[in-house]
């Protein structure tokens, strides 16, 4: 099976955990495969939540209502991928920019569920850069204090935010605390929020494998 045919099985098994009323969808590859799942199914739900305009664009693409957060109460679920995960279901997102929206929409859910292929589950974070979403005149600042934390900046050339932000995707971080990272990145002034989702990690992960999809839960 290829990556991409994974990642559809994995978002076709999270299907199970929509409930009903207004639920909360993620952004990538792997949730646009969820998002046209989703769509046989729509009369399940009320609408969804986006974390992108990608997303918000692609739901409504299918005649599923998009709802301001703003006028949304607390959801009984967020759906979204990943670009890594460990068994404690901490992850780094954003690979796709859309970090803060995801965080913020996640916030407001009562479980995230995780659907990845096998190749997201690491034993350590930090492989895969971790990227900041940085308000654009702090970009130097917030480069210059990444790298007194270990890490080499990189600027996305050409990207911007849903927001109008800049992106630093940080190489070479050794993650050995998420929690306590994700904190301290979070306190350099200018940063928006960064893609470490460890105070608020996943509550079950959908991976995808040759096999099938392997349900996975914090150990
Ligand atoms: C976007 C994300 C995505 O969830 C992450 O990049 C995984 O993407 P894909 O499903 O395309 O592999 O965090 O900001």
């Amino acid at each position: 099976m290829t990556q991409d045919e994974l990642k559809k099985a994995t978002a076709i098994a999270a299907l199970e955990y929509v409930e009903a009323g207004i639920i909360g969808v993620g952004t990538g590859s792997t949730a646009n495969h969820f998002i046209d799942a989703l769509a046989k199914i729509k009369h399940k739900i009320d609408g969804a939540v986006a974390s992108s305009e990608a997303t918000a664009q692609r739901l409504k693409g299918h005649g599923i209502e998009v709802f301001e957060l703003n006028n949304v109460g607390e959801m009984p679920v967020y759906i979204d991928g990943a670009d890594e995960i460990t068994e404690h279901m901490h992850m780094i997102k954003g690979g796709g920019g859309a970090l803060t929206r995801e965080k913020i929409v996640a916030a407001c859910a009562k479980k995230f569920v995780c659907i990845a292929d096998e190749s997201k589950l690491v034993d350590r974070l930090g492989k895969f850069p971790l990227p900041v979403e940085v308000i654009p005149m702090a970009r130097s600042y917030v480069a210059r204090e990444l790298v007194r934390l270990g890490g080499q900046p990189k600027l996305r050339e050409g990207f911007t935010t849903d927001n109008g932000n800049v992106i630093l995707d940080v190489h070479n971080l050794d993650i050995m605390n998420p929690v306590e990272l994700e904190t301290a990145i979070n306190q350099i002034t200018g940063v928006v929020t960064n893609g470490l989702f460890a105070r608020r990690p996943a509550d079950i992960f959908l991976m995808g494998t040759p096999n099938g999809v392997t349900v996975i839960k914090p150990s």
